[in-house]
């Protein structure tokens, strides 16, 4: 199976990984085809235009080295936006910006997106108002 170099890269020097004390938001997703599992952590902060911007993302993940790229990459892509933004951040893009991943890891990169969307949607309802 050959990986490419974005995936290896993020694979052995993840960014973002760990937890955030306090988080705003927090998504957790399981993958059915394996059993691992990932967690997202977000920091919600308002830009000046009262946005709500991603000011900090971290990721947990019990999984394989694809799940550990994608979750490292898709942080990458999602902080610093806004949650608008961020929700449209795919699970293909994010296998889009490693470079692609072997037909047969491709359900690794399910879990990024995923949680991430999770991770939102917990900020939002904690924060109905
Ligand atoms: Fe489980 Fe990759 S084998 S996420």
């Amino acid at each position: 199976m050959k990986y490419s170099k974005k995936v290896i890269e993020h694979f052995t020097r993840p960014h973002n990984q760990g937890a955030i004390e306090q988080a705003d938001g927090i998504g957790t997703v399981g993958n059915p085809k394996c059993g691992d599992i990932m967690r997202i952590y977000l920091k919600i902060n308002q830009n000046s235009k009262g946005q709500e911007v991603i000011e900090d993302i971290k990721f947990e993940t019990l999984g394989c080295g694809a799940a550990i790229s994608t979750s490292s990459m898709m942080t990458d892509l999602a902080k610093g936006k806004t949650l608008e933004e961020a929700l449209k951040i795919t699970n293909e893009k994010v296998a889009e910006e490693l470079g692609g991943l072997p037909t047969l890891k491709m359900h690794c990169s399910n879990l990024a997106a995923d949680a991430l969307k999770k991770a939102i949607e917990d900020y939002q309802l904690k924060n109905k108002k």
